[in-house]
C-alpha cells in the first residue's frame, strides 16, 4: 500500500517539475494570466517604428519615391511655361545650378573647372530626356552631382526644369 502511495507521488512530483520546465510565455491561447516586463509597448531593439495611423498624414507631407528613371519618366510636369514663371526659372537657375552648369547649360561654371565638368545639358541626349528625369536628377542628384531637394523646393525644380527647355532651345 505504502509503496503504491509513494511511487504515485514520485509520479506526481517528476510530471509537476518537467512541466514548470516547459517555456511558459504566461497565456493560455489568446488569453494573458500574467504579465511579465518584456510584455510591453517600448520598442524592442532593432524593432521598426509603429506605423502611423492608417489614413494620417505626416505634417511634413509625403515624399514621393522615385526609384528610377522610368518611374521619374512618369511625372508629369504641373507648371506651363509662361514670361512670368519664365523669369523665376532663370534666376532659381543662375542661384542653384549655373555655378557648375553655366548660366547657359554648357557646364562652363565657374566652380566646373575646380570640381567635375558637368555635361551641357542643352543638348544631345538631354533634348530626349523627360521633364520627369530632369526634375528627379534636381531632387536626388545624379552620379557625382549633389541632391537638391533640401535647397530646392518641388515647384521651384520644375521651374528650373523649364528654364533648362528654354536654354536648349536658344
Ligand atoms: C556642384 C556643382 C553642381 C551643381 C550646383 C549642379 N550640378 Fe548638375 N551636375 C554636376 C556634375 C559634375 C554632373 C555630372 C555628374 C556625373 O556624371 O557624375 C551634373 C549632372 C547634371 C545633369 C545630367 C544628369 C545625367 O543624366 O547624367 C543634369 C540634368 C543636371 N546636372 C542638372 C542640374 C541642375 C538643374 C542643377 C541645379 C538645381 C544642378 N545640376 C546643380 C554638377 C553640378
Amino acid at each position: 500500500m505504502k509503496y503504491i502511495l509513494y511511487s504515485t507521488l514520485i509520479i506526481i512530483f517528476t510530471t509537476l517539475i518537467i512541466s514548470g520546465c516547459r517555456h511558459d510565455d504566461g497565456r493560455v491561447g489568446e488569453h494573458y494570466y500574467r504579465t511579465d516586463m518584456h510584455e510591453q509597448p517600448s520598442y524592442k531593439p532593432q524593432e521598426s517604428p509603429r506605423d502611423p495611423v492608417e489614413g494620417t498624414i505626416p505634417v511634413t507631407g509625403y515624399v514621393m519615391e522615385i526609384r528610377d528613371s522610368l518611374m521619374a519618366d512618369r511625372l508629369e510636369n504641373p507648371l506651363s511655361r509662361n514670361p512670368e514663371n519664365a523669369e523665376l526659372g532663370r534666376r532659381l537657375y543662375n542661384i542653384h545650378c549655373g555655378m557648375c552648369h553655366g548660366s547657359g547649360g554648357k557646364g562652363d561654371g565657374t566652380v566646373a573647372p575646380v570640381f567635375q565638368t558637368p555635361p551641357d545639358i542643352t543638348q544631345g541626349r538631354f533634348l530626349n530626356v523627360t521633364d520627369g528625369y530632369l526634375y528627379w536628377v534636381i531632387r536626388d542628384g545624379a552620379g557625382i552631382m549633389p541632391a537638391y531637394y533640401e535647397h530646392v523646393r518641388s515647384n521651384e525644380r520644375w521651374l528650373i526644369v523649364n528654364h533648362i527647355r528654354s536654354l536648349q532651345q536658344e
